[in-house]
């Protein structure tokens, strides 16, 4: 059988209470039970829409652990001490897993535990330009078997918009997520922010976390998640996911890493209609995004 034919059979989106599931990862009464999970202070998720800087946070996250020493987690991959809370089975080793238990999803808040909204555990929030979000996501569907390889990228874009896709509406994940700020522990940071000084972004997560960490621990944190050292280190670029899952050979996870990239891709007339409809979903929206690399220079 020939990896077409295991994509096909195997993984496929399944609409689960409004959010788009993946048949074949996902189990949607698993799914379900997350919202009963009992919370430590100590618990940390990180809650991202697909695209918008996971992996990098998760590098940031072990490496405050491990107070920048990189020689300690020399032997697993990011994906196993930082797993996504929604991926069948995870949910079980959750419960008694020892803390702190780190977690990230892409999961909307209605599905995460209730305890979190007792301000039970924490919750990072990395918002990443919704543009540039659906490029890397563009990409993303030819590299993961579990996505459908998009046709082109204007039947992307169109997907994107509609929210047809692993996550669902960029709006509805951001939007959602943030009315329930003052709920929980959480703290909103952006992608952008993070290229523009990954340094005050790390001291901000780390303060948040009430991490102590020494200037030089703080520094080692910063240099090994930078975009180019991160890509050496192939504990963390998913480098090392097996291939019924990614399709190594159409990219990688660290694809370009850069603020703006949809304007290689955007046509003119893409780009007036993705502002319309950003600035009615977004018009009462707080936050603002960074658009252009030109901005953080
Ligand atoms: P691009 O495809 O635009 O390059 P996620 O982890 O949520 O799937 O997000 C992946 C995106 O984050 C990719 O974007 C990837 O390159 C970028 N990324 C990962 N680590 C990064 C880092 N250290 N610095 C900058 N961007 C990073």
């Amino acid at each position: 059988m020939d990896s077409s034919e295991v994509k096909a059979e195997t993984f496929e989106l399944v609409l689960h209470k409004g959010f788009n599931l993946i048949r074949g990862i996902h189990d949607p009464d698993e799914v379900d039970q997350i919202c009963n999970l009992e919370i430590r202070d100590t618990d940390v998720f990180v809650v991202t829409y697909p695209k918008s800087g996971t992996i990098w946070m998760q590098q940031i996250l072990l490496l405050l652990e491990v107070k920048g020493d990189l020689t300690v987690f020399k032997h697993n991959s990011n994906a196993e001490l930082l797993p996504w809370i929604e991926v069948q089975d995870h949910r079980v080793k959750y419960i008694t897993a020892p803390s702190p238990r780190l977690r990230v999803t892409h999961l909307l808040h209605q599905f995460m535990p209730f305890a979190l909204s007792q301000k039970k555990g924490k919750v990072i929030y990395v918002a990443r330009n919704p543009k540039d979000a659906l490029v890397s996501y563009y990409h993303f569907h030819k590299v993961a078997n579990m996505l459908e390889t998009p046709k082109d990228f204007d039947d992307f874009f169109e997907k994107f918009l509609r929210g047809d896709v692993y996550g669902g509406s960029w709006f509805e994940h951001i939007k959602t997520w943030y009315s329930h700020k003052n709920d929980m522990n959480i703290l909103f940071i952006t992608y952008e922010e993070m290229i523009k000084d990954l340094k005050s972004a790390v001291e901000k997560v780390s303060l948040f976390l009430g991490k102590e960490l020494t200037d030089e621990q703080l520094a080692s944190v910063v240099k090994h998640s930078t975009f180019n050292n991160m890509k050496k280190i192939p504990q963390a670029s998913y480098e090392q996911v097996s291939s019924d899952l990614l399709n190594h050979n159409q990219g990688t996870f660290m694809r370009k890493g850069t603020i703006g990239d949809w304007k290689n891709y955007f046509t003119l007339s893409q780009c007036e209609r993705f502002d319309m409809i950003f600035h009615r979903e977004m018009k009462d929206f707080p936050l603002s995004f960074t658009w252009d690399s030109s901005a953080v220079a």
